[in-house]
C-alpha cells in the first residue's frame, strides 16, 4: 500500500496553482488582517506599531511608495483616508519618488507597502523619506523582511504566504491594513465619530462573506467568459473613484499571467483618448459603481459602458447586486453584493482575479509563475 506524495500538490492543498488557492484564500486575508486591531468596544487598537499617539496626531501629509499591486492598494486607501481623515496622500510609485524632491517633512507619514518586504524600488524610496526626517511606516506580509527592518513601524497584512507571482489575497490584506491606519488616524485626530468608525470595522468585519460570496456564485460565469475571450488580443478596464485602481489592478493581472495587451484607465478618460481604441469587438471591463444614494458616478460609468457599446465593443461589467442599471449595455455582468462605496474594492477585484486565472489556463500558461516575472523584485 503506497500513497502517491507529491511535495508541491500537497502545499497547493488540492488547488491545481497556488493563485488559484490564493485567490480562495482572499477572505481568509481580510478577516485576518483584521483580527486583534480593534478592542471589545470597537475601538482601534494599533499599539503594536509602536508611534506615540502624539505623533499620528502631528501627522499632516500621507505619501504612500510602493510598486505594482501595491501601489494600487495605496490608490484605493488615499480614496478612504482623505475621506475620513481630511489630510492629503499621495500615492507614488517608489522608483519615481526615490530620484525626485519630494516634499517631506517629520510631519509627514510615508507609508511603504509590499508583499514581499523585499522590493529594491520600495526599499530605497523609504531610506530617502527616512534621510529626510519623516517617519516610515510599512504594510507589509512578510515578517522579519528588510522593508518593515528598515522602517519606524509596522503594520503586518495577515494574508499567509504568498506563492503565485501575481499578487492576489496580499492586495485585499493591503487595503485593509490601510484602511486600519485611516481609521486609527481617524480616531486619535477625532476626524470621525466613534460611531462611525466602529461601523466601518462591523462593514470590513462583513467583507469576508461577501467575498466568499463572489468566488462561489460567479466562478461559472467567469470561465465561461473566458472562454468566449479566449482569442482577445486586447482589453480596456475602465472604473472611477476607488473603481480606477481596481480597474489598474485587472488590467495588470491579465497582462501579467496571460501576457494581454491591458490597459487600466479612469472612465472619465474614456473621451480624452482611449475611446480611439474601441472597435467592434473590443472587450471592455467596467467597473460600476454602487446604485444606491443616488451615486452620481453611478450614472457616469454607465454611460460609459453606453458609449463604448455604441462603438461594438464586447462590455464585460462587475456591478453590485440589484443594480438595475448595469445589465443594460452589459454583454455579461460579474455580480458582487452590496457593500459601503469604500470597500467595495474588496469585492469589486475577486473576479477580475479569477478572469485572468481563467484566462492564462486557457492558453495553457504556468499561472504561478509567468515569464519574465520575479515574485519580489531585489534589483533597482
Ligand atoms: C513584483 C511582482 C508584483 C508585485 C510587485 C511589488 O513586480 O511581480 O506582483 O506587485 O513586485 O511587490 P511587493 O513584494 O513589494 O509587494
Amino acid at each position: 500500500y503506497t500513497i502517491d506524495w507529491d511535495a508541491s500538490a500537497a502545499e497547493k492543498g488540492g488547488w491545481d496553482s497556488f493563485m488559484d488557492k490564493e485567490i480562495h484564500e482572499d477572505p481568509a486575508a481580510v478577516s485576518n488582517t483584521l483580527l486583534g486591531r480593534y478592542d471589545e468596544s470597537g475601538d482601534l487598537d494599533l499599539d503594536e506599531v509602536h508611534i506615540d499617539e502624539e505623533v499620528f496626531r502631528q501627522i499632516d501629509k500621507i505619501i504612500v511608495v510602493a510598486c505594482g499591486t501595491a501601489s494600487y492598494a495605496g490608490l484605493v486607501a488615499k480614496y478612504a483616508i482623505e475621506h475620513w481623515v481630511r489630510i492629503p496622500v499621495e500615492v507614488e510609485l517608489a522608483h519615481e519618488f526615490r530620484y525626485r524632491d519630494p516634499i517631506l517633512t517629520p510631519r509627514t507619514l510615508v507609508v511603504a507597502i509590499s508583499q514581499s518586504g523585499e522590493t529594491m524600488d520600495t526599499l530605497m524610496a523609504l531610506r530617502h523619506a527616512r534621510e529626510q526626517g519623516s517617519r516610515v511606516l510599512a504594510i507589509c506580509n512578510t515578517q522579519g523582511s528588510t522593508i518593515p527592518r528598515e522602517s519606524d513601524a509596522v503594520l503586518y497584512t495577515h494574508a499567509g504566504p504568498e506563492v503565485a507571482v501575481a499578487s492576489t489575497k496580499a492586495f485585499l490584506a493591503q487595503i485593509v491594513a490601510a484602511y486600519l491606519l485611516g481609521l486609527y488616524l481617524a480616531q486619535v485626530k477625532g476626524t470621525m465619530y466613534r460611531d462611525e468608525i466602529h461601523q466601518t470595522i462591523d462593514n470590513l468585519k462583513a467583507m469576508p462573506a461577501k467575498i466568499q460570496k463572489v468566488l462561489d456564485s460567479q466562478a461559472e460565469v467567469i470561465s465561461q467568459t473566458a472562454q468566449r475571450m479566449s482569442k482577445a488580443r486586447s482589453f480596456l478596464f475602465l472604473g472611477r473613484h476607488v473603481g480606477y485602481p481596481v480597474a489598474l489592478e485587472g488590467a495588470l493581472k491579465l497582462k501579467e499571467i496571460a501576457y494581454i495587451f491591458t490597459e487600466g484607465f479612469a472612465a472619465g478618460e474614456l473621451k480624452h483618448g482611449p475611446i480611439a481604441l474601441v472597435e467592434p469587438g473590443e472587450p471592455v471591463v467596467v467597473i460600476v459603481p454602487s446604485a444606491r444614494g443616488r451615486n452620481v458616478l453611478h450614472d457616469k460609468v454607465i454611460s460609459a459602458i453606453e458609449e463604448v457599446k455604441a462603438r461594438g465593443a464586447f462590455t464585460i461589467v462587475v456591478a453590485e447586486e440589484g443594480d438595475p442599471d448595469a445589465g443594460r449595455y452589459a454583454d455579461v455582468v460579474f455580480w458582487r453584493p452590496p457593500c459601503p462605496t469604500l470597500l467595495s474594492p474588496l469585492v469589486d477585484v475577486v473576479p477580475l482575479q479569477l478572469f485572468a486565472l481563467d484566462m492564462a489556463r486557457l492558453k495553457g500558461l504556468d499561472v504561478d509563475k509567468p515569464r519574465n516575472l520575479a515574485k519580489s523584485v531585489t534589483v533597482e
